[in-house]
């Protein structure tokens, strides 16, 4: 699969381009996890499917973290996302071929972190060393201001469930379906969402 520049991405070849970060890049390592960036977005998304989640939850697991790759993102999305604002980046990258069901899951995954932290202090104790570190530099729990505001999300729950998945997915050991796997799945959203 030849590389698809990132400033001449379309509905077209987005599938295409995104498959080939995870073919070309997945072997990264993910933030000083004991994974790499594929097997945890991976995990991420096979966590979904066993729950019984929607298409759109589980298309949000297995792309939450895209932001990441921020050189292979087009650059108007980054300047929405600047520094390494990585959720803000992949939301912004996703957002004109995707619903909001998936887009914001994405967007506030690490807002829900900090949303979880705040109001289940048993969550706080589960996340990784490398997750507990980031915490902190994202701004700590929330405050009881922002945890009422971050309520008002229509996709709360969505967020809390992705944020969820996005935990249990750092396990070396476990084995997950390729990104192929889930390609005709976001095909299918796509769909849905551009004919609307
Ligand atoms: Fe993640």
């Amino acid at each position: 699969m030849s590389k698809i520049e990132r400033n001449n991405i379309d509905a077209s070849n987005l599938l295409d381009h995104i498959e080939g970060i995870f073919c070309r890049r997945g072997a990264e390592s993910y933030l000083g996890e004991q994974v790499s960036m594929a097997q945890h977005m991976l995990q991420a998304a096979q966590c979904a499917e066993q729950a019984g989640a929607k298409n759109t939850m589980i298309a949000a697991a297995l792309l939450h973290d895209i932001g990441h790759y921020a050189n292979e993102i087009p650059e108007t999305a980054l300047a929405e996302g600047q520094d390494n604002y990585h959720e803000q980046a992949g939301a912004s990258f996703l957002e004109p071929y995707f619903d909001a069901a998936v887009i914001e899951p994405i967007r506030q995954h690490v807002a829900t972190k900090r949303y979880l932290c705040a109001v289940q202090p048993s969550y706080l104790v589960r996340l990784s060393d490398a997750s507990a570190y980031t915490l902190k530099l994202q701004g700590g729990p929330m405050s009881a201001e922002e945890v009422q505001s971050f309520e008002t999300n229509p996709h709360l729950q969505a967020c809390i469930d992705v944020r969820v998945w996005d935990e249990e997915a750092k396990d070396p050991t476990k084995e997950h379906p390729e990104f192929s796997y889930y390609r005709p799945l976001l095909e299918q959203l796509m769909s849905q969402h551009l004919a609307h």
